[in-house]
């Protein structure tokens, strides 16, 4: 059995929503694919290689085998392969798309189905199990599909292309959830009024998207990007990235954890005529490794065929 499942993008309110506020998550027509076949030893192939049960190269899907395995009172040694379109550990929902596509792929196979409800809270637990701490928004956003505000879980439908550029630095999520709790501690006032801002504005981006604002979404996006800088997870190259967005009209901010990791852009309707995308293509190229995505609205599904 093949089965699939979507990356994701923070839009906006990464950081604040650790503290309860708003945030705006879509799923991304980047997908996970998982093949899994009933087998005689376990066996998990992938870009980071060829191992069996393996918690420290693939601790995702060897946790998903493992909670499967509790879930349906059975041992199971099947081969899984796993191809992706999303990058690994670039702040896309890479983990979380490999787990829910590798559940629903296991259920299937050994005819055990599992309804998307249990995929979402079987994927949770899994992402528990390897990062310790987890919102579960990752885990949500991949097993269903859509553009979401949390933590309401009200869908909201909007049509932008999005521009994830890879800042070329690495972003390690505990450190820099670590490092915001640790300035709120020591400057609990302002801190928690930036979140209060920030709240403010995912709730203002959900709407300027909604109604295709541009002018809007620069102000909303460029207030975002401030307020991140002052909690401390931006750095140089992020915000010249971000300049040079800017002078090109697209608003950007980073996206996910940041000291490093993604920036997202808005490619506004007025750039996506050929002759200006053009132009345009080539300036943005320069600025770092690039993937243009669009929101995806189908969550995890089975795919058909031969998906090798
Ligand atoms: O970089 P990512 O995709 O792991 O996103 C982290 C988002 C944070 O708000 C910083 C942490 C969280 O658990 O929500």
């Amino acid at each position: 059995m093949i089965c699939s499942a979507p990356g994701k993008v923070i839009i906006s309110g990464e950081h604040s929503v650790v503290y309860g506020k708003h945030a705006l998550v879509t799923a991304v027509n980047l997908r996970c694919y998982s093949e899994v076949r009933k087998s005689t030893r376990v066996r998990i192939s992938s870009e980071l290689g060829e191992t069996g049960l393996d918690f420290e190269v693939h601790p995702y899907v060897s946790w998903a085998v493992k909670l499967f395995e509790e879930k349906c009172g059975k041992t199971v040694t099947p081969d899984i392969r796993i191809r992706s379109e999303i990058p690994v550990a670039s702040g896309l929902g890479s983990s979380a798309a490999v787990t829910v596509s590798t559940l629903a792929a296991l259920g299937l196979e050994y005819g055990f189905k599992l309804s998307r409800e249990e995929i979402f809270e079987l994927a949770r637990e899994v992402e528990l199990k390897v990062q310790g701490r987890a919102s579960g928004v990752d885990s949500f956003v991949s097993t269903f599909g859509g553009a979401w505000l949390m933590p309401e879980k009200e869908e909201f439908k909007f049509s932008a292309k999005m521009l994830v550029i890879n800042s070329g630095e690495s972003s390690v999520t505990s450190e820099m959830v670590a490092r915001v709790a640790e300035l709120r501690e020591l400057y609990p006032g302002v801190v928690e009024r930036i979140f209060e801002a920030m709240d403010s504005v995912t709730l203002e981006i959900k709407k300027a998207l909604e109604r295709g604002d541009n002018k809007a979404l620069h102000f909303l996006f460029g207030a975002n990007q401030c307020m991140l800088k002052a909690i401390g997870v931006s750095t140089f190259r992020i915000d010249g990235i971000i300049a040079e967005l800017e002078k090109l009209g697209i608003p950007a901010k980073i996206t996910g954890a940041g000291g490093g990791g993604s920036i997202l852009g808005l490619i506004p309707e007025s750039l996506r005529k050929p002759e200006k995308a053009e132009s345009v293509d080539g300036k943005i190229e320069r600025l770092g490794k690039c993937t243009v995505v669009t929101p995806e609205f189908e969550g995890v599904r089975q795919e058909t065929g031969n998906g090798r």
